[in-house]
């Protein structure tokens, strides 16, 4: 059987969505394909791919966390302990393997920006950076002067990294604002942002 192309396959997927998510995270979801495909034609990264992930990112955030934690046990999904810790970004790798397998999505670029849209690791493609940036700044449902001052610095510097840099800082500042837990895995994003763009 003839692959379907990603286009046919997004909108398969956005009736999906309309089922699975509330109105507010099916907005947040075009929201974020718009998002990405602004970024990723300004980047030069591939936008059907690009799209394509920020589109479906979020396919599994309407699960319990009972729910998410049953599929990772019950589909051996590799979480870290400290991602186990935060439930809230399980829905992440979660989201990863019902691309893989609900969607038949075979292609490791869309499948990793889904598996790190939340936390995000030390050596992001630009597909994964513009869909976790696009994430944090859609235009439907994010504060909107965050996302103003974060696409201002990035078309300034020419720089997703600088872009990355504010939704940490911002990230990290609200976590230690409510003493809640921050994981190695986002310290560690810091500190490697922090030196490349020292370089
Ligand atoms: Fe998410
Ligand atoms: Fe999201």
């Amino acid at each position: 059987m003839k692959a379907k192309s990603l286009l046919k396959l997004s909108t398969e997927l956005k009736e999906y969505l309309k089922q699975e998510l509330s109105e507010e995270k099916y907005l947040h979801s075009i929201g974020s394909e718009e998002t990405a495909k602004q970024l990723a034609e300004y980047f030069n990264a591939n936008i059907e791919k690009t799209c394509f992930a920020a589109l479906i990112h979020d396919i599994a955030k309407s699960k319990s966390n009972e729910e998410l934690l049953r599929l990772i046990k019950e589909n051996n999904i590799e979480v870290s302990p400290s991602e186990q810790a935060a439930l809230k970004t399980l829905h992440a790798p979660v989201g990863a393997f019902i691309a893989k397998n609900e969607f038949r999505i075979k292609d490791n670029d869309i499948l990793n920006a889904i598996r790190w849209h939340t936390i995000g690791h030390k050596n992001m493609s630009n597909i994964e950076k513009i869909v976790f940036l696009a994430d944090k700044i859609e235009n439907n449902t994010r504060d909107l002067k965050f996302r103003n001052q974060v696409l201002e610095v990035i078309y300034h510097t020419n720089s997703l990294d600088q872009g990355l840099l504010i939704c940490y800082r911002a990230t990290i500042q609200s976590l230690l604002e409510r003493k809640l837990f921050i994981s190695m895995e986002t310290i560690e994003v810091w500190n490697s942002l922090i030196e490349c763009l020292s370089k």
